[in-house]
């Protein structure tokens, strides 16, 4: 099993070093103008060894059987699949933007891959093998990890990760495809006290923040959450506003409680006696949760503020959760 997984890593590294190399040649030209379409510089491209995998079908295993790796090599790594007839592989990737995996000892792990044009999957990611468990790794963490930078910045996509870095925040990492694991948010402890969270701003993205904010709570990290208007992901909103505003938005993060505050506020039509109240039940037992009386205080003085409500009703409100929650 040691042997396998040694062959898989070096097959994926010379899979990685094809699909790198596609972009040089007419046949991957596509992939070249693609990235530099998303406003990647070649040195980003070079820098995160992105590449192409090319149409046709067998591109890649015909390389790497050239190079003495065997067709269950290939499948193990899953960089093919088998035949419909039982014989034969065919590559996985094909005619699309590629995004290989690393970890954090350097190895090509899997890959990303984004079509371009026409048809579906968006994103199609390796499957795990023996050597790649999306579930404990994610995207760009071994270069994130040596940032000169203050904790981390978890974006969603690969393409969020390539943008902030190439605008400078090289402590962005995503999740490979799938949602945050209890793992990851382990892995990212040993890094750092302090993630924010850029997911999307569309309904989705706001979900999963919510689940990461949980998920983070476990494990003892601060969060911080990215509020961003006019964009739907942090790579669309630099491209759109700069890094500079970027920065901005960084400085001027919610934590969590925020995050959740405004969530409610989104929720209850606060101008109306009967969505005042409502938003103050549910903004009481947020409240309830929170420890720290000195914390709390700082929220109840600005809603009731805000709502034009006693503060006292307010923490007499909270006072009733706390004694339901023991
Ligand atoms: P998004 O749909 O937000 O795409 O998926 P994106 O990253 O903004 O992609 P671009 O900008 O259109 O290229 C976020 C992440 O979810 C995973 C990928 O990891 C992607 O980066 N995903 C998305 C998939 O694995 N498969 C999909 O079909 C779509
Ligand atoms: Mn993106
Ligand atoms: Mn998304
Ligand atoms: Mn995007
Ligand atoms: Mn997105």
């Amino acid at each position: 099993a040691a042997r396998l997984k040694m062959r898989i890593l070096e097959l994926n590294r010379q899979a990685a070093r094809f699909f790198h190399h596609n972009l040089t040649t007419p046949a991957g030209a596509t992939g070249l103008r693609y990235f530099r379409e998303r406003g990647l510089s070649d040195d980003t491209i070079k820098r995160f060894g992105l590449g192409y995998s090319l149409e046709g079908w067998s591109s890649l295993c015909d390389h790497l059987k050239g190079q003495g790796f065997t067709e269950r090599e290939l499948l193990e790594a899953r960089v093919a699949a088998q035949g419909k007839s039982g014989k034969g592989c065919y590559d996985l990737f094909r005619g699309r933007a590629m995004f290989p995996i690393i970890d954090l000892r350097g190895n090509v792990i899997g890959f990303g891959g984004r079509v371009i044009g026409e048809g579906g999957p968006k994103y199609l990611n390796s499957p795990d093998t023996p050597v790649f468990k999306k579930s404990r790794n994610l995207f760009a963490l071994n270069r994130a990890k040596s940032s000169k930078l203050d904790g981390l910045i978890l974006a969603e996509g690969y393409m969020d990760v390539i943008a902030l870095h190439q605008a400078g925040f090289d402590n962005a990492v995503a999740t490979l495809g799938t949602s945050l694991t209890a793992e990851q948010t382990q892995l990212i402890a040993k890094y750092c006290n302090e993630v924010t969270i850029a997911y999307d701003s569309d309904g989705a993205g706001q979900n999963a923040t919510r689940r990461a904010i949980n998920l983070f709570a476990d494990v003892g990290v601060k969060i911080r959450v990215l509020k961003m208007e006019g964009a739907k992901d942090p790579d669309e909103y630099i491209k759109k506003f700069g890094a500079t505003r970027f920065k901005l938005l960084l400085e001027n993060c919610n934590n969590a409680i925020e995050f959740e505050i405004s969530k409610l506020r989104a929720k209850y039509d606060i101008e109306t006696a009967d969505g005042k109240v409502n938003f103050l039940n549910e903004f009481s037992k947020l409240m309830a949760g929170i420890r720290n009386p000195v914390e709390r205080d700082v929220y109840v003085k600005k809603v009731s503020g805000e709502l034009a409500v006693s503060p006292e009703a307010v923490l007499q409100l909270i006072g009733t959760n706390v004694k339901r929650k023991v």
